[in-house]
Order: structure tokens, then sequence, then C-alpha cells
């Protein structure tokens, strides 16, 4: 652990520390924001959308190698039908903005969660990314629509158990492989905003060990500064994995 620190490299930002290689966000408060300032909870949606580009900015610039949010929960459908016909518009809109700025910046979209429910509009825009993907190396964000955890490995469960091989027998790696996040590694840092304490079927298996890290600050008031300090907490967690 010692030596480790002392080879602790500056990264491209100049900040000192480990940075994870893969960080998640669960991107909680956006409702309670726009209320706060007397708007409509769409109006924190559209705060938390722009926050979502300014802090997936950063963490590529200081070398975070994969991010991934949580940006609509497969439980988030009780909302009124406005609410969520407005975060499927938003989620369209940056969507194809990240398209548009894909194979320039070397980022590679992933989405993770079930998109036959999803407006078609934003279900084209999903088969767009992984044709895109296939030519883009680096930087990799997650998007996580229409997700749950429970979700994730009940289908991951049928579709084994559909394409096994009669008396084949299922082990962890294998079973990961039918994942979402299939050739993701697991997430070292989970940051939830909002204050809330509780994962709300976020990477329910990818998480077993991860870090979770939790602020009071709303999602939309999430700064690069924010960011640090979870790292610098995570910098300082020291990681058993059950040994000792
Ligand atoms: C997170 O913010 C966004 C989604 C869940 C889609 P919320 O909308 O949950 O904001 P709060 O928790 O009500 O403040
Ligand atoms: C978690 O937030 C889901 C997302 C941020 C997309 P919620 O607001 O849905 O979580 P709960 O309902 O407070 O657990
Ligand atoms: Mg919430």
């Amino acid at each position: 652990m010692k030596l480790f620190h002392r080879l602790k490299k500056q990264d491209m930002a100049g900040r000192a520390g480990r940075v994870p290689r893969h960080i998640a966000i669960i991107m909680d408060g956006n409702g309670r924001w726009a209320k706060r300032r007397g708007l409509p909870r769409t109006a924190g949606h559209s705060a938390g959308a722009e926050n979502f580009r300014r802090i997936a900015t950063y963490c590529k610039n200081i070398g975070v190698k994969y991010l991934t949010v949580y940006a609509f929960s497969t439980e988030n459908w009780k909302r009124a039908e406005d609410e969520v016909s407005t975060i499927m518009n938003l989620l369209g809109k940056y969507l194809l903005e990240a398209i548009e700025k894909m194979e320039r910046d070397g980022i590679k979209l992933v989405i993770f969660g079930d998109i036959t429910r999803l407006p078609r509009n934003l279900a084209e825009l999903v088969d767009v990314t992984r044709d895109i993907n296939k030519r883009v190396e680096g930087f990799q964000v997650n998007v996580c629509i229409n997700y749950g955890g429970r979700d994730e490995i009940i289908k991951a469960a049928e579709r084994w158990a559909r394409e096994k091989r009669p008396g084949s027998t299922l082990d962890e790696d294998t079973f990961a492989g039918y994942l979402y996040s299939a050739g993701v590694p697991d997430p070292d840092l989970v940051i939830r905003p909002g204050g809330e304490k509780r994962i709300s079927n976020f990477l329910l298996w990818q998480s077993a060990y991860a870090e979770y890290y939790f602020t009071d600050r709303l999602w939309p008031d999430i700064t690069e500064k924010d960011i640090d300090r979870a790292i610098e907490w995570f910098d300082s967690r020291e990681r058993r994995f059950g040994g000792i």
C-alpha cells in the first residue's frame, strides 16, 4: 500500500492521487433541485442532463476509463407521464449530441437497460451507437436507461438458460458475460448525490465490492470539485475484497 502511494502520479488535470478506473453515479436529486427554485421538476431534469455533459467531460479528462450513470430506472415509469416524456426527450437530445461527437472525441457510448420499452426514436439512436462503438476505442460511458439491477440479472439468467449447452454449469465470470456490463470491469467507486443512502436497484451484481460515496448535494449542483472530493475519499479507503 505504502509503495503504491509513493508511485502516485499526477493525472491529466494535474490532480494528485489515484483515479478509479470505473466510476458509477446515481444522478439523483433533480426534482428537489427544481423545487428549491420554485421550478417544475422537469427543469431539474434539464439541469441534470446538462450537468451530465460537464461531469462526463471531467471524468474523461482526469483519466477515468469507464463512467456509468443511472439516468432512468425500471421503477421510474411510476412517475407522471409528462415527467417521463420530458426525461425521454432529454435523453434523446443528449444521445444525439453525443453520437455526433463520439468518433471525433474517442468516446464509446453504451446503453445499459431494456431498450424494448423505450420510445422508438430513442431505441433507434441506441442502435446507431452500437454501430459506431465498433469503430471507437477510448473512454466508455454507460448510460443506464430503463435499467434495473434485478431485471438485468433475470434477463441474463434467462438468456444463459436459453443458450447453454446441455450439462454446462454456470460460474461467476460466465454469468457476468450475460449482463449489460459484459466486458466492463466492476465499478470501483459509486457516487450518490441527493442525500439518500440506498442503491435503488443500481448495478446490484457489479457493485458487490464498490466503495460507496454519498453526498447531500443534489445532482445538478455536483461539480468537478465534488468528484475530486469523492475520489480523494476513495483514495483513502483500504479495499480488502474479503481478505485482511
Ligand atoms: C433523478 O432525480 C432523476 C431520475 C430518477 C430520473 P429525481 O427526479 O429522482 O429527483 P428527486 O429525488 O425527486 O429530487
Ligand atoms: C434512482 O433515483 C434512479 C436514478 C437516479 C435514475 P430514484 O429517485 O428513482 O430513487 P429512489 O426512488 O429515491 O430510491
Ligand atoms: Mg430521486
